[in-house]
């Protein structure tokens, strides 16, 4: 009555399970995301992601040295503007808030760190949406393209070592790689979200940048219910130059990013977004969860359903913990 196969041998010590455990995660594999909001002198909290800031200026570049000697392996860069308008301008604008905080972290942090900015669009329109708009009101393509290209040219003299296009616009990443090549900014790198789906997830980041989106993004993000429709949107940012390819959100995706994983000859980043990280921390505060624990199950799963590269809100923290693991 001898069961034949004891995997239980594999677990029965913590030597054992760390000996044959198959997922790590390193803290250069974290990648931070951080706000910076245009005027503050203060550090601000955001009620829906308690533990984020909107950074001031000051704050942002402290935060930054401080992950940084934490040992993450990026950080990804998010404007909040004091004013926007239809078309975005503090986008293009050297001034733009977003632009003069990468200016201020390459010269603080040179080559220390890889420093990546959003390049999209809503946090600086006046409506909201990841473009500008035609006269009735839809998400502009092409001319959004056009809007785009100056941004990346604008984020990437400003210090950017890689960008995000974020908005799903078709043709995102030819138009900014063409446009960095022909302002000789070769060297700058592309960290394509490439399956960005239209998610409830993102609700907390929207207070996070006090978007004034009215409405939806379903013309332009992916339906949740596709996995296909992600295969050829990396198809296609791959064959227009993407160095990195991205999923978001990650944790409600994972048989999307395997996936991509599968396929991708670039590495593979996910997004965990601003929605996982508010549910597990108002579980966690209520005592529903264990937080520590539970924070470090969802990046190991992501981890190993292939990404290379996380974005979490949690990276600093995570990374503190995983630096001896
Ligand atoms: C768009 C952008 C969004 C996020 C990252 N880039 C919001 C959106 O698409 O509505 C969401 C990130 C998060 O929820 O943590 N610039």
């Amino acid at each position: 009555m001898f069961p034949t196969h004891r995997p239980r041998r594999l677990r029965n010590t913590p030597a054992v399970r760390r000996l044959v455990s198959e997922t790590t995660i390193r803290p250069r594999q974290l990648v931070l995301p951080m706000f910076i909001k245009e005027g503050a002198t203060e550090p601000a909290p955001i009620e829906s992601m308690p533990g984020v800031l909107q950074h001031s200026r000051d704050s942002l570049r402290k935060a930054a040295v401080d992950a940084v000697r934490a040992g993450v392996g990026g950080l990804m860069i998010f404007g909040v503007p004091a004013r926007r308008d239809a078309v975005g301008s503090g986008a293009t604008d050297p001034n733009g808030v977003l632009n003069v905080a990468l200016r201020d972290l390459r010269s603080e942090l040179g080559d220390d760190t890889v420093l990546m900015a959003d390049t999209c669009l809503d946090e600086f329109t006046d409506h909201g949406h990841c473009g500008v708009l035609t006269p009735d009101g839809r998400v502009d393509n092409d001319a959004t393209l056009r809007v785009y290209a100056d941004m990346a040219i604008a984020q990437a003299e400003s210090g950017a070592h890689w960008l995000g296009p974020s908005g799903m616009m078709d043709g995102q990443i030819g138009a900014i790689r063409t446009a960095l090549d022909g302002a000789g900014l070769t060297d700058t790198g592309i960290l394509a979200y490439s399956a960005k789906y239209a998610s409830a997830f993102y609700g907390p980041f929207r207070d996070a940048v006090e978007s004034a989106l009215q409405g939806d993004r379903k013309t332009y993000q992916q339906d949740p219910a596709n996995l296909t429709e992600a295969l050829r949107e990396v198809e296609l940012d791959l064959d227009e130059g993407a160095d990195a390819v991205m999923v978001k959100p990650a944790l409600a995706y994972l048989d999307v990013l395997r996936a991509v994983a599968e396929m991708s000859p670039v590495p593979v980043a996910a997004y965990q977004v601003s929605g996982e990280y508010a549910m597990v921390e108002a579980a966690a505060a209520r005592g529903w969860l264990d937080r520590d624990r539970t924070i470090l199950e969802t990046l190991t799963a992501i981890r190993r359903a292939g990404a290379d590269i996380v974005l979490t809100y949690w990276a600093v923290e995570a990374a503190a913990w995983l630096a001896n693991a």
